[in-house]
């Protein structure tokens, strides 16, 4: 492929649609080979195995994010996952540091399918978060309050977090988030998952009636009283992952009375009841250490998205693995990421026509890092 001026075109995406796909496999091939190091492919734990096998790395939403941070060698990154993921990956791999250090040159962040978003993220946007840290601080007050938002958010939400002293999390890191902010403030303001967030307080024993929940549709504080947010010590938004609430006790109830000493392995943002059913929870990269080191012959059924299961299963014959639940659960946006969309803004990378830049303006930039940095300090 030439870079020249006179073939500066920028490619459609739809003949890339017609392509089978070793066909575009070859292709992505071919742009690799060409742009070298200069391009740092990424990819998370729920992407399908063809695109994944062309991942230069691969992590849950944690690793991801150290591995943006720690991109010094390549000037573009086309991340395979969601659209907040690649925004961490823009803040953490051009803060102002860096950019000086390359004379300026961004790493360009590209998000194969501008329309890979995650529903949980939309369910907290800025505003509707602003509204109601502006009743808090009418009914309760906010100095004693530290915001804490799940990395699965916008970044907008994440420079929030960094303006009133907050922090961002993982689900390989909440615990341990909780207990920083707990260390400066008596209570902790959690979005936009519940379901992370009251797992994790629940595990410290934080008691349920001190996680009030708020419902953003609601103009009354949130559907609560004015006792209960006074009582509150978790603050949890009402948002959750539309896949992992498929998942139910009554599947765990009928794996173990089908497979007496199976065990259950879930991703915590399941709700409640599953998670305190479950033998082991952890993120996607502790679910796969999880079976990686599990011995042979031992049965598992797991709570998480279908692809990473499916991998599992195949990566695991000597282990008995099934999907925790009869009905198809897959991430629909994640799976939007195909080897179409990904050949495509990779040769219009290489042609230096790129497409689908995640770019997150300076301002918003310069306080999500401050929240995403006081996450990676904790570790
Ligand atoms: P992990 O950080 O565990 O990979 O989770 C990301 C995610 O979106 C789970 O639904
Ligand atoms: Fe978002 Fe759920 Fe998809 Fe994860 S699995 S990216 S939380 S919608």
């Amino acid at each position: 492929m030439s870079t020249s001026a006179t073939e500066q075109v920028r490619h459609d995406l739809a003949p890339y649609k017609s392509l089978d796909n070793d066909a575009l496999a070859e292709r992505i091939d071919a742009v690799r080979a060409e742009m070298g190091p200069r391009l740092l492919i990424l990819g998370h734990h729920y992407q399908q195995d063809e695109v994944l096998a062309h991942a230069d790395l691969s992590g849950d939403s944690y690793r991801l994010s150290q591995l943006a941070a720690e991109s010094d060698q390549c000037r573009q990154i086309a991340f395979c996952g969601v659209h907040f993921m690649a925004e961490t990956a823009d803040i953490l791999a051009n803060t102002p540091e860096k950019l000086q250090q390359r004379g300026g040159e961004r790493i360009k962040v590209i998000l194969p399918d501008m329309a890979a978003g995650c529903s949980m993220a939309d369910m907290a946007d800025i505003d509707s978060v602003e509204a109601c840290w502006e009743d808090l601080a009418e009914v309760i007050g906010t100095d004693d309050m530290t915001p804490v938002t799940y990395i699965n958010s916008t970044a907008s939400l994440k420079a929030f977090c960094g303006r009133h002293g907050g922090i961002v999390c993982t689900s390989s890191n909440a615990r341990a988030v909780l207990e920083w902010a707990f260390e400066r403030t008596g209570r902790v303001f959690f979005f936009p998952d519940q379901h992370l967030g009251r797992n994790t307080a629940e595990a410290m024993g934080i008691p349920l009636d001190q996680m009030p929940v708020w419902n953003p549709f609601d103009e009354e504080l949130g559907g609560n009283t004015e006792q209960q947010l006074t009582g509150s010590k978790v603050l949890l938004w009402q948002g959750h992952c539309s896949v992992h609430q498929m998942f139910t006790p009554a599947h765990i109830e009928l794996f173990r009375q089908q497979h007496p000493g199976i065990k259950i392995l879930v991703h915590p943002e399941c709700n409640r009841e599953v998670f305190q059913m479950a033998d082991v929870y952890g993120s996607t990269g502790k679910i796969i250490e999880t079976i990686e080191s599990a011995p042979a012959g031992s049965k598992w059924a797991i709570g998480t998205e279908l692809h990473l299961v499916n991998r599992l299963k195949n990566e695991h014959p000597e282990q008995e693995i099934h999907f925790l639940s009869p009905v198809v659960c897959m991430c629909a946006t994640m799976y939007r990421i195909d080897l179409a969309h990904l050949c495509w803004t990779l040769e219009n990378l290489a042609a230096d026509t790129p497409v689908n830049v995640v770019e997150v303006d300076q301002e918003t930039a310069r306080w999500a890092h401050v929240a995403v940095e006081r996450m990676l300090k904790i570790r």
